[in-house]
C-alpha cells in the first residue's frame, strides 16, 4: 500500500508506513489519534440531535439499554433467534477446540460461519428477510437508530448484522486471547450487542474500562510508547495494532480496573471499541446468544457519511 495508508483505518504496524519506525519517533501514531478525533468530532457535530443516552456513551464509551423492545416484540425475536441456533446445531453440532490456538480462521457453512479464540467458538449466522424477519426487521431499526449513529458518527448502516452465539472453551486447555484486556481500533469505532438471555457473571460478560476510550495525556504518551515498540522491528515484539494494556499500564493511564456487564435479556449494549475491553472469564461450555455488529467509520472523514 501507498503512503495514503496512512489515512486509512488499517492499523497495522507490519504496514510500511503505519510501521515506519522513524514517523513514530516523530509521533506519527499520535498525530494519527488526533486527526481521527478531530474528524469524528466534526462529523457528530452535524449531527444536530443528541439522542438520549449519547451522553452516557460519549462520558463512559459503553452504554446498557436494559428492556430495550417491547415484551411482545421480544419474545418473537427470541423464538425465531434461539430456533435459528438450534437448527444450525442440529446441521454443525459444536465442537470444542482443543487443537489450534489464537485466532482462528471462519469454517463456512450455508447460512454462516465458526470462527475460534482459543478454544472459545464464535458462531455467526445470517440474518435475512426471508429465513429471521423479526430479527432483520430489528437490525434495520437499530443500524439507522439515533443513537448508534451519532455514537459512529455516521448515516451508514453496519455492513452486517447477525446472530452470534459464543460458546466459551476451557481456557486452561486452550486460552482465549480476547480475554486479555486490548483496544481494537486507534480510532473511535462501535459494537453492538443485543442479547436474547440473560448474561450472568459465570456466561463471560464483557469487561470494559469505563471512560478509556478517550484520549489524554498519559493515554497519548503509552500510546506513543507502544507504537515505537510495535515498529521497532526487535524481534517477538507483535506488529499488530489492537494494543493489550495490563493493570499498571491502567494504573499510569489514571483509568479504573476494568467493570463487568452482566446484563439481562432484551438489553443492547453499545461501546466504543477504542476503550479497553475484553470478554469475561466464563465457565466451560456457557455461552452467550444475541445479535451482533460492528462498525468501523472511515476515520479520517470530517463529513458525516
Ligand atoms: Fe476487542
Amino acid at each position: 500500500m501507498s503512503v495514503f495508508e496512512l489515512i486509512s483505518s488499517e492499523k497495522s504496524f507490519a504496514r510500511k508506513w503505519i510501521g515506519h519506525a522513524k514517523l513514530n519517533e516523530y509521533g506519527l501514531h499520535k498525530a494519527r489519534i488526533r486527526l481521527a478525533d478531530a474528524c469524528l468530532a466534526a462529523r457528530r457535530f452535524q449531527d444536530l440531535g443528541t439522542p438520549a443516552n449519547f451522553g452516557t456513551f460519549l462520558r463512559d464509551g459503553i452504554v446498557a439499554l436494559p428492556n430495550y423492545l417491547p415484551t411482545d416484540a421480544f419474545t418473537a425475536i427470541k423464538k425465531e433467534a434461539l430456533e435459528s441456533f438450534a437448527a444450525a446445531a442440529d446441521t454443525y453440532p459444536i465442537v470444542g477446540n482443543t487443537v489450534r490456538k489464537g485466532f482462528g480462521d471462519k469454517q463456512p457453512f450455508p447460512g454462516g460461519f465458526d470462527r475460534y479464540d482459543g478454544g472459545t467458538l464464535n458462531r455467526f449466522l445470517d440474518i435475512t428477510e426471508e429465513k429471521t424477519p423479526a430479527c432483520f426487521k430489528f437490525a434495520s431499526a437499530l443500524g439507522i437508530s439515533q443513537l448508534y449513529r451519532k455514537a459512529a458518527g455516521t448515516i451508514r448502516r453496519p455492513g452486517k448484522f447477525q446472530l452470534y452465539q459464543t460458546v466459551h472453551g476451557d481456557d486452561g486447555a486452550n486460552p482465549d486471547n480476547q480475554k486479555l484486556l486490548h483496544r481494537d481500533t486507534f480510532h473511535s469505532a462501535v459494537k453492538l450487542w443485543y442479547f436474547f438471555k440473560d448474561v450472568e457473571p459465570e456466561h463471560g460478560p464483557l469487561d470494559y474500562v469505563v471512560g478509556s476510550h478517550k484520549m489524554n495525556d498519559k493515554r497519548l504518551k503509552w500510546e506513543h510508547q507502544k507504537s515505537v515498540r510495535a515498529s521497532s522491528g526487535r524481534p517477538g515484539v507483535t506488529q499488530g495494532g489492537a494494543f493489550r494494556a495490563t493493570p499498571a499500564d491502567l494504573r499510569y493511564m489514571g483509568l479504573p480496573q476494568p467493570t463487568s456487564f452482566p446484563v439481562k435479556a432484551n438489553t443492547l449494549v453499545i461501546a466504543d471499541i477504542r476503550g479497553f475491553h475484553r470478554r469475561g472469564h466464563a465457565e466451560t461450555h456457557s455461552e452467550r446468544l444475541g445479535i451482533y455488529a460492528n462498525f468501523r467509520p472511515f476515520p479520517f472523514s470530517p463529513v458525516r457519511c
